[in-house]
């Protein structure tokens, strides 16, 4: 039985991925930050009795608490489980809020990655462990060719997409140095039901589901003109997997090869409620009204603009299709925006997500 160790288990990806493992038969280990509130709710379908017998028996599921910044817990943890693959999904994911949290983000992002491949090797475990590095389209930012394929020079335009870049090249040096299996997937944005509530496509999906459901008057946003290539988080880890089971350790870009704005994310997830949204205006007085009542229901406000923008990010899945003989449009634009209107529809229903998220 395979060993895998996961950071960032409780996030949206490392949920997908631990159940995808342990459906693979994999022992699954996951970092677990300690909080005073809640934080497992990603992680219930696996937890929950009902579910473990369909993903697979959940003793084969172990949550350990830690933090990468911590290098004595990640060397412990490593040299205590000895996992023939690492999956590095720990970050602090928000591009935005890494504006606010520079420091924190380098910490976590780029430091949090040394710590794991520094553990790696001191522990002599260069030749059992392979490493999965989670890099991001962010590092293309300001982009340098359309679209984005591995070869693409990097302009990172946010102290994510800075930090995120040593995760990458220090990710490619201990490969170099050590001739250790340490890999970079660079994955363009992937969404789903378990998305972040203050990521842009979660953010309107929620508000479609309680603007029909008369729970809320309007949605807020920032750059609608910002495009994005967007897939869906179960397809993606998926990928993660078969990059760290490929014969040789390659870098790989991961997307759909399609790019979306978020003026068009919004219409759609609207039309999904019912709602037909008109355009009026331009710039931050651009409005999105419902066609059929004149309501205002969108509206820009600035406040979620960014210092640096990454205008458009489009991938070219070419390498991952042929080498990993992965299929990236698995679930189309559409379909994706619907599973995630759906899922917070019934959710919003419940009476769940009716919190006021501090975005
Ligand atoms: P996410 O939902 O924000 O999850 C991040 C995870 O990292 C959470 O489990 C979080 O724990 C954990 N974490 C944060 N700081 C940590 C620390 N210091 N030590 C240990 N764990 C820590 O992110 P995601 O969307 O699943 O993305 C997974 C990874 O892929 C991230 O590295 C992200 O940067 C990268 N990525 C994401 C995308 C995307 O579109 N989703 C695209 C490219 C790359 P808590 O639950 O306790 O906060
Ligand atoms: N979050 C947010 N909130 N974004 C908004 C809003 C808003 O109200 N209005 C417009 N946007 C725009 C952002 O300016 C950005 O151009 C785009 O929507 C997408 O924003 P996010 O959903 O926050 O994602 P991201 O592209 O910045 O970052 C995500 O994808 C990266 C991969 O490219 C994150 O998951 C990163 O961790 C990941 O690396």
């Amino acid at each position: 039985m395979k060993k895998a160790l996961i950071t960032g288990v409780t996030g949206q990806d490392g949920s997908y991925l631990a159940e995808f493992l342990l459906e693979k038969g994999y022992e699954v280990h996951g970092v677990i930050r300690r909080s005073s509130s809640y934080n497992q709710e990603r992680l219930e379908d696996i937890m929950s009795a009902e579910e473990a017998e369909a993903i697979q028996n959940n003793e084969n599921f172990h949550l350990h608490y830690g933090d990468v910044t911590d290098a004595l817990n990640v060397t412990r943890l490593i040299g205590e489980i000895k996992p023939d693959e690492i999956y590095n999904l720990a970050a602090q994911s928000h591009v935005r809020v890494s504006f606010d949290m520079p420091g924190y983000t380098l910490d976590v992002d780029a430091k949090g990655t040394l710590n794991i491949l520094e553990a790696v090797r001191i522990l002599g475990l260069t030749e059992k462990t392979r490493v999965y590095q989670a890099s991001t389209s962010e590092l293309f930012g300001k982009v340098q060719e359309v679209p984005q394929s591995e070869t693409t020079p990097f302009y990172p335009r946010s102290p994510y997409g800075v930090a995120k870049i040593y995760g990458f090249w220090i990710t490619k040096n201990y490969r170099e140095s050590y001739n250790m299996f340490a890999v970079n997937g660079i994955l363009f944005n992937h969404e789903s039901e378990r998305r972040g509530e203050t990521f842009v496509t979660r953010k309107i999906t929620l508000a479609a589901a309680r603007i029909a459901q008369q729970k809320q008057d309007k949605l807020y946003l920032g750059n609608l003109d910002s495009l994005r290539d967007w897939g869906y988080a179960k397809d993606y880890v998926e990928c993660m997997w078969l990059i760290l089971q490929h014969d040789k350790p390659e870098d790989f870009v991961i997307a759909t090869g399609e790019m979306h704005s978020v003026r068009e994310f919004v219409e759609l997830a609207f039309k999904h409620v019912d709602i037909e949204i008109e355009w009026q205006g331009e710039g931050v007085e651009e409005k999105g009204i419902n066609k059929a009542t004149g309501e205002v229901i969108v509206e820009v406000d600035p406040k979620f603009f960014r210092p640096a923008e990454v205008e458009q990010l489009l991938g070219n899945p070419e390498k991952s299709k042929t080498l990993l003989n992965w299929n990236p449009t698995k679930t189309s634009f559409e379909d994706l925006v619907k599973v995630m209107v759906e899922s917070d529809t019934e959710k919003v229903g419940k009476e769940l997500f009716n919190r006021k998220m501090f975005d």
